[in-house]
This record gives structure tokens, C-alpha cells and sequence, in this order.
């Protein structure tokens, strides 16, 4: 059994081996814990992770029947059937493709007339199902973690939250016309992601190299807010050889999980 008290940073070829390697980590964690619960993230960085998990359940090795699950945020305004809502992203690239019982299935209503209400449910939710297990993160540009954008305060809970310009110029790759971008979220807090048990980021590709940099040697900041996953203590961080070319310290992460593979194979 592996302990850490620092952010642990994987480092795998490309993007293909990030999403094998992070499915690899959420079914290690499952088959150990199968009542699991996981914070789902959304963008275009988790979408190979999920199609390694549904094909690790097609071959039977592991099932999400006892798990739950909340998604980390929504866009205010639109409707879960939306395509591009983010509880329609879930179920289409993972939840419906998989035994996930949809009862363990939480989702934050960007709908709701009452957002205050609706996130006060949502934490409470997560405190009765017994509270975070395992959240997994993707990392925006501009460092947010869900869509905690730069200056949420580092202790914040499930919330609305105005996005920023560089989210919104990010997202509108999604939308039709950059105009049809939401300008609104609600999302699980910083803090909130801090009381996860555990907590696993993804990064790929160039355009994540600064932020990588950021969120793991950086100062710690409400401007970068994925830097307070310094204070965590088990993060495990996942990037490919391109978003890891600004850190400094490559040498001893790549070292550190080499000793670490000795160790376990002997
Ligand atoms: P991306 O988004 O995976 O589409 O790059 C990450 C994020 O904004 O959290």
C-alpha cells in the first residue's frame, strides 16, 4: 500500500496512456471500495478515461452497481436533455454505459429558480451519501478546478459562479456561436473538492503545460485555484509528456514513481 503526502504526478506518453492510466487508477479504487463516491468531471480531457472505463465493465472487471456519484458542475440555463449540458455529458460518455444505478447518480439542476436552495441540497447530499471519495479533475487554462475560476475563495462550497472570459473562449468550441456560452455555473466549491478523500487530475497536451506547472509547483493562490491541491493530502496528478514540459521538477516525479514500481514488483 502506497501512502503520499505530497501531489503525486504520473507522467505517461500521450493522451491515450493519461486515459488508460487514470481508468486504470478509478478501477483500482473501485474494485477496492465498490461503494465508491466519485465527483465527475466534464471537458474534453476525461472523454478517453470514460471509454477506458466502459470498456473495462463490457469485460466484466469492474462494475459501478454499489457506487454513486455527483458531477462536479453545471451551466446555468440549460436543461439536463441539452447536448451540452453537463448531466447529458455524463450519462452519454459514462453513466448509461455502465451499471450505475441511476438512484447514486447526483446531479446539480442549472435550471433550479432557487441555485442558494439547490446547492445547499447538493452538499447535503454529499455529506449523507457519506462524502467525497475519489473526485476527478481536468484543469482549465486560467487554473480553475471545476469551475472555480480564478479568485474563488479556496474555501468555498457548492455555488454559483460567474465564468470567466477564458472559460467561456475555451467552451465556446462546443456551441454554435461563442454568444451561446453560458455566463453562469454552479459547482462544487474549492472546498468542497478539498474534502474529498482523494482527489485525481488530468492534464494533456501544450495548452496545460503552464497551468500544470501552476497547480503543482506554483505558489498557492486563489488566482490558480487547483494550486490548493498542494494542501491535499492524496492527490495524484496525470499528464502526458506535453503538458508536463514547465516543470521543473520532472526528473525526481519520473524517479519517485520508478523507485515506487520497484518497490511494489519485488
Ligand atoms: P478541458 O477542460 O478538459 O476541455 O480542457 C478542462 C476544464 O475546464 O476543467
Amino acid at each position: 500500500m502506497l501512502y503520499y503526502c505530497a501531489v503525486r504526478v504520473i507522467l505517461v506518453r500521450d493522451y491515450d496512456q493519461v486515459s488508460v492510466r487514470a481508468a486504470q487508477f478509478v478501477a483500482d479504487e473501485i474494485k477496492k471500495n465498490p461503494s465508491l463516491v466519485l465527483g465527475l468531471p466534464t471537458g474534453s480531457t476525461p472523454v478517453g478515461m470514460y471509454k477506458e472505463l466502459v470498456k473495462l465493465f463490457q469485460s466484466g472487471t469492474i462494475s459501478f452497481k454499489k457506487a454513486s456519484a455527483f458531477q462536479l458542475d453545471e451551466y446555468v440555463g440549460l436543461a439536463p436533455d441539452h447536448p451540452q449540458s453537463y448531466q447529458f455529458f455524463l450519462k452519454d460518455h459514462f453513466l448509461d454505459n455502465v451499471d450505475f444505478p441511476a438512484s447514486n447518480a447526483h446531479f446539480l439542476d442549472g435550471m433550479s429558480q432557487d441555485i442558494p436552495k439547490t446547492c445547499d441540497i447538493y452538499e447535503t447530499s454529499i455529506r449523507k451519501s457519506g462524502g467525497l471519495g475519489l473526485v476527478i479533475l481536468g484543469i482549465g487554462r486560467d487554473g480553475h478546478i471545476a469551475f472555480n475560476e480564478p479568485g474563488s475563495s479556496l474555501s468555498s462550497r457548492t455555488r454559483l459562479k460567474t465564468l470567466d472570459h477564458t472559460t467561456i473562449r475555451d467552451n465556446a468550441r462546443f456551441f454554435d456561436q461563442p454568444e451561446d456560452v453560458p455566463k453562469f455555473a454552479v459547482t462544487m466549491g474549492v472546498g468542497t473538492i478539498m474534502d474529498s478523500k482523494m482527489v485525481l487530475l488530468l492534464a494533456s497536451g501544450r495548452n496545460k503545460a503552464q497551468v500544470v506547472s501552476d497547480v503543482v509547483e506554483g505558489p498557492m493562490t486563489a488566482m490558480v485555484t487547483g494550486s490548493i491541491l498542494q494542501m491535499h493530502p492524496k492527490v495524484t496528478v496525470i499528464i502526458d509528456g506535453e503538458a508536463a514540459t514547465r516543470l521543473r521538477r520532472l526528473d525526481y516525479y519520473t524517479k519517485v514513481e520508478e523507485m515506487w514500481d520497484e518497490k511494489l514488483s519485488v
